[in-house]
């Protein structure tokens, strides 16, 4: 299907029906979600990509205007979390970057949108800029079908006639708050889009607006899905937080200590689905910078001294194991790196701590904590999975 190295993972985006908004072992759907590397490009520099995202996703709201024009940033495309999502009916699949950090739903970057006697054009325009890339195009209402057979009914969607930077993709399933759509609508600049959560929700199809985001570690290029991952023990929530702007997304404050040194003191920072890797604001290191991935490097033996990597949220410690906070060394090569050396995926976001969004808590702690977030509660969820600390890397 895709061009580009496809990396299929057991990546699964559940959403809760259950009573309570915190039990959602026994979720509707399952999403499965690819990861896909883009190496056709030559040499994907996993921490430039990682950081220019943190760097936008800082800039939105700083002035009415910017908050207008939505400046978030997705992608580019070197690496992105796909899922296959079916529009209209019959349905076209899309192939949809799975996005926390922001909300709108669009098609159309790719696959051009197919129009069947669910597709109402609503006459808006929309447009969103993301920093790394953009679209503009016509809202329409049309029918959304999600995992095996869950269909939403008139659910707002983007139909891009132009879009910049979404190449092999066919646009954004955006899963974030539902705040970051206002601007979006040119005529309508303070109406907000109902998300997909919030119809899913509004419709019956679950009981409270919650999404959990189960993610498994794969070393395999073209993994199957398998079975959806899921969490062990409880789920302990906090407060989402009031410092700007990680407050305009899933931010939470959390502190972060090395073995038991403290390496960043309680601020505030994000969960994001978008971020491959954990970005934490002035990260201090003895491992050695890699030109090629832009990733640390460190030798075997540092490897084997490594502690874990404690995020401390509220009064949970989530221990990242040494394992955890390697890139799989099988997948090296296809981050142009070498199979002789073992790359971190914790790097630096590339700006000092106290900006409001010091930290993000991306994909590889996704894969190892299960995550929960909840719009009812304005919370977010964290526990332990079957893979926390196994040794997959
Ligand atoms: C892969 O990256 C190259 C260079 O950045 C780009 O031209 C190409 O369109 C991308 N392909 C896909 C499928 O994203
Ligand atoms: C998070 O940290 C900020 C800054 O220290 C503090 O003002 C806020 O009360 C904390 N908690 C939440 C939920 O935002």
């Amino acid at each position: 299907m895709f061009p580009a190295a496809s990396l299929l993972t057991t990546l699964l985006l559940a959403l809760s029906i259950a009573a309570s908004p915190v039990e959602i072992r026994n979720s509707p759907i399952t999403l499965p979600i690819a990861r896909r590397l883009n190496t056709s490009g030559g040499t994907i520099n996993l921490l430039q990509h990682d950081q220019s995202r943190a760097a936008a996703l800082k800039n939105v709201g700083e002035s009415t205007l910017s908050r207008r024009t939505g400046s978030i940033t997705v992608t580019n495309d070197a690496v992105s979390y796909i899922a296959a999502v079916g529009v209209g009916s019959p349905a076209t699949t899309y192939y949809l970057i799975v996005d926390t950090g922001s909300s709108n739903t669009w098609v159309g970057a790719d696959t051009a949108y197919v129009k069947t006697s669910t597709s109402v054009d609503t006459g808006e325009a929309v447009a969103v800029d993301y920093g790394s890339g953009s679209f503009s195009g016509t809202e329409y209402t049309d029918t959304v079908t999600l995992g095996d057979g869950l269909t939403i009914t008139a659910q707002s969607i983007g139909v891009a006639d132009r879009s910049e930077g979404f190449t092999g993709v066919d646009g954004i399933i955006g899963i974030g708050p539902l705040d970051l759509t206002e601007g979006t609508l040119t005529k309508e600049p303070d109406t907000t889009i109902p998300t997909v959560t919030d119809n899913l929700y509004s419709q019956g199809i679950i009981s409270e607006t919650v999404v959990g985001v189960s993610f498994e570690p794969t070393t395999s290029e073209s993994d199957a899905n398998g079975e959806l991952t899921s969490y062990t023990g409880d789920i302990a929530y906090t407060p989402l937080t009031t410092t700007y702007p990680a407050s305009y997304y899933w931010g939470i404050n959390e502190s972060i200590a090395y073995g038991s040194t403290t390496i960043l003191a309680e601020t505030a920072g994000i969960v994001d689905t978008g971020t491959t890797l954990i970005l934490i604001a002035s990260i201090c290191n003895r491992a050695t910078e890699d030109d090629t991935t832009g990733l640390l490097r460190i030798t075997t033996t540092q490897y084997d001294d490594l502690e874990d990597l404690n995020f401390v949220v509220g009064s949970n410690t989530y221990a990242l194991t040494p394992n955890g906070q390697i890139w799989p060394r099988a997948l090296n090569t296809y981050i142009g790196g070498s199979t002789d050396y073992i790359y971190l995926i914790v790097s630096s976001i590339g700006t000092p701590s106290g900006e409001g969004l010091d930290f993000i808590n991306g994909y590889t702690f996704l894969e190892r904590f299960y995550s929960v977030f909840d719009t009812t509660t304005s919370q977010v969820g964290f526990a332990t999975t079957a893979y926390t600390d196994a040794t997959t890397n």
